[in-house]
């Protein structure tokens, strides 16, 4: 049989000696091994034990016809490429063997001698290249298992960044949030009978923004401009606003110049630019009416989150102690409140409160709760 020194080896079955024979003296010096088998069974026990990329059987043979080794290699090895040695007489039994499948090509005794060294050559060549093409599909199959594997940690990795960007910019809020009530307490700090003024202003806007059924950003847009609603007395003499008297009609008209004034501070803010409106027409009457300030605005013509403010700034206003007189009680507050809905007030604002009033009672009020804005809007 031989050492198997080459790459390629090929299986001839054949009941005849003297066929074996011609052929190992024919391929003695190609570059491929060649077995011999005189037996399908045989043959079948030999490619067991010894790998063979080619079999070339003959079709008349004692215990198992050419066609059924074929068919029984077909089943063990299915990458084996397969070949028929016949005589012209079983020539429509080979025939029927190629239109089943079952082998790669025909070859007729006697044959000539180097189409047959071709013929093994080519069946060789064949089998390279089906072996090659079931590599490369491995080959791509594993690498689409990496992809599919970097794809599920790039996915992760993007989510846990996005969570990230996400965490970073609450915090961001969470600072301009802080930064803006240090500025309002600022303000109400010119006058002690002020503080606090503005944080719970926005805290009562925020809570009638929520019970209309506003969006988060809107509840959060109403809370900043509740804020700063008043930042513009900034810009008002101390002595006017802490005036305990009754003020003169000049100082009167210091006083109003305060939403004009808020609004031009935060105008250069990029990020309170929805905010800036909202101040400036914090003092506008619901009617239109001369009494309303700085542009006379009337109804929808007024920013929604300024209708609310100036109900949550009159309800702080009258609850809180003033030089003048003390903190007034709620059931005063809700009188004042329906007898100018309509005139000062956009009714569905003052309803609104009170639907919340109605809920709630004194504690809508209480002025010692720690408010956060985002609890609130998550809440
Ligand atoms: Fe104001």
């Amino acid at each position: 049989m031989g050492g198997m020194q080459h790459d390629h080896t090929v299986l001839f079955v054949d009941d005849e000696v003297n066929i074996l024979k011609a052929l190992q003296r024919l391929l003695r010096t190609e570059k491929m091994n060649v077995l011999c088998a005189s037996r399908g069974h045989e043959a079948l026990e030999m490619m067991e034990r010894t790998p063979a990329q080619v079999v070339v059987s003959d079709q008349r043979m004692p215990e198992m016809p050419g066609v059924e080794f074929l068919s029984a290699v077909r089943e063990r090895h299915p990458d084996v490429v397969r070949m028929m040695l016949t005589g012209y007489t079983e020539m429509n039994v080979a025939v029927e063997a190629i239109n089943r499948g079952e082998i790669y090509r025909l070859i007729t005794k006697p044959w000539n001698d180097d189409e047959l060294r071709a013929t093994i050559r080519q069946a060789f060549d064949h089998s390279d290249l089906k072996r090659e093409i079931k590599r490369l599909n491995q080959v791509t199959r594993e690498q689409n298992f990496k992809l599919q594997d970097m794809n599920r940690n790039l996915e992760q990795k993007v989510r846990d960044r996005t969570k990230q960007v996400a965490e970073k910019h609450q915090e961001l809020r969470t600072a301009y949030v802080q930064t803006i009530r240090a500025l309002a307490e600022a303000v109400d700090a010119k006058d002690a009978y002020t503080r606090g003024h503005s944080e719970r202003v926005g805290v009562y806007a925020s809570k009638i923004a929520r019970q209309m059924g506003f969006p988060k950003e809107m509840i959060e847009r109403v809370y900043i401009a509740g804020l700063l609603h008043d930042v513009g007395k900034i810009g008002v003499r101390d002595a006017v606003i802490t005036k305990p008297d009754r003020l003169t009609a000049e100082e009167y008209d210091e006083i109003k110049q305060h939403p004009e004034i808020g609004a031009r501070i935060l105008e250069p803010v990029d990020f309170l630019s929805e905010v800036v409106p909202c101040v400036r027409h914090h003092h506008e009457w619901f009617d239109g009416s001369d009494a309303g300030y700085p542009d006379r605005l009337h109804g929808d013509r007024i920013p929604l989150p300024s209708r609310i403010i100036l109900v949550a700034d009159t309800v702080e206003a009258m609850t809180s102690d003033r030089p003048y007189r003390k903190a007034l009680p709620l059931d005063v507050v809700v009188t004042e409140l329906n007898k100018y809905s309509g005139s000062q007030f956009d009714p569905i604002c003052v309803e609104a409160f009170l639907a919340l009033l109605e809920r709630q009672g004194d504690s809508f009020i209480r002025k010692d709760l720690k408010f956060d804005i985002y609890e609130f809007i998550e809440g």
